[in-house]
């Protein structure tokens, strides 16, 4: 996500009124203590060197490889941003009930490719998410009960998400991403999209659409290529909108700017 907005500059990292942090759109996002705490260790070590924007791309980098995937050297330098808005979360954030087209527009103006598309959302392979960002795949019915409106998804999963989260879920129930290997970074989950059990509507329209179809199948079938990709991808992914040189700070705290 920090990539995302101002570049990949830790703008998502600080706190404060109408920072991109205090969006509602970036509510779910989490793990900024691991950032913190590692980013206090590198200014007892080494003060003044390491940019919280370099922690967040080790760290994603890290927990790719932590969980089985590939394990891939990535330049840093990278410095941090002082600007960070709220404003500019909703026009750039990808929503998962967009349609290919929407997903698309916004992956282009990033610089990144419709086979990025395909290849990062494989990061859905691990990790967990909230009943909201797939409960546009039901509706209630007159007795209050869910019913699958979204029938591209398999029957059997969907009565498993909907026995997970019924209409009176409570906000904070989860469910995990991959549920075959929900803590393996794999190419699980394009098997799970072959088998029409992509848990949003986002991943579900890989397989649906024919524009990336036959990648989903390549990646489902030979998870070396998967990797392979992914490699690739996730180094365009780090690399956007990079600070360098005179511009932005390396913070001294992750989440306020140094000033
Ligand atoms: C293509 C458009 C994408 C959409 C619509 C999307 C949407 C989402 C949503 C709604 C969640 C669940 C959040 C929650 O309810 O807590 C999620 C989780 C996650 N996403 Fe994506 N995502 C996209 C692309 C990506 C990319 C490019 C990456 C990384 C390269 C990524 C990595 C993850 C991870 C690791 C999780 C699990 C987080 C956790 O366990 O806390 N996603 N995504």
């Amino acid at each position: 996500m920090d990539s995302w907005l101002q570049g990949c500059d830790a703008s998502v990292l600080l706190q404060g009124n109408g920072t991109e942090r205090s969006d509602p759109g970036n509510r779910s996002l989490g793990g900024f203590q691991v950032i913190d705490s590692a980013k206090r260790m590198l200014e007892i070590f080494c003060p003044g060197t390491v940019s919280c924007a370099d922690v967040v791309a080790l760290a994603a980098r890290d927990a790719v490889a932590i969980t089985g995937g590939p394990q891939l050297q990535i330049p840093t330098g990278r410095r941090d941003g002082r600007l960070s808005a709220a404003a500019n979360v909703r026009p750039n954030i990808i929503d998962t009930t967009f349609t290919m087209n929407e997903m698309i527009n916004i992956f282009t103006a990033k610089g990144l490719s419709l086979e990025d598309l395909v290849v990062l959302s494989g990061a859905h392979t691990i990790g967990s998410a909230h009943c909201s960002a797939f409960s546009d795949r039901f509706q209630e019915d007159s007795k209050g009960k869910l019913t699958l409106i979204d029938t591209s998804l398999d029957r059997n999963y969907a009565n498993e998400l909907m026995q997970r989260c019924p209409v009176d879920a409570s906000a904070s129930i989860t469910v995990v991403n991959d549920p075959e290997t929900s803590s393996s970074f794999d190419n699980q989950y394009y098997r799970n999209l072959v088998a029409h059990k992509g848990l949003f509507q986002s991943d579900s329209v890989l397989l649906d659409d024919k524009r990336t179809r036959n990648l989903v199948q390549d990646f489902a079938n030979d998870q070396e290529k998967f990797f392979q990709s992914w490699s690739q991808s996730f180094l365009k992914l780090t690399s956007i909108g990079v600070k360098t040189g005179e511009e932005g700070e390396i913070r001294q705290s992750c989440s306020m700017t140094s000033g």
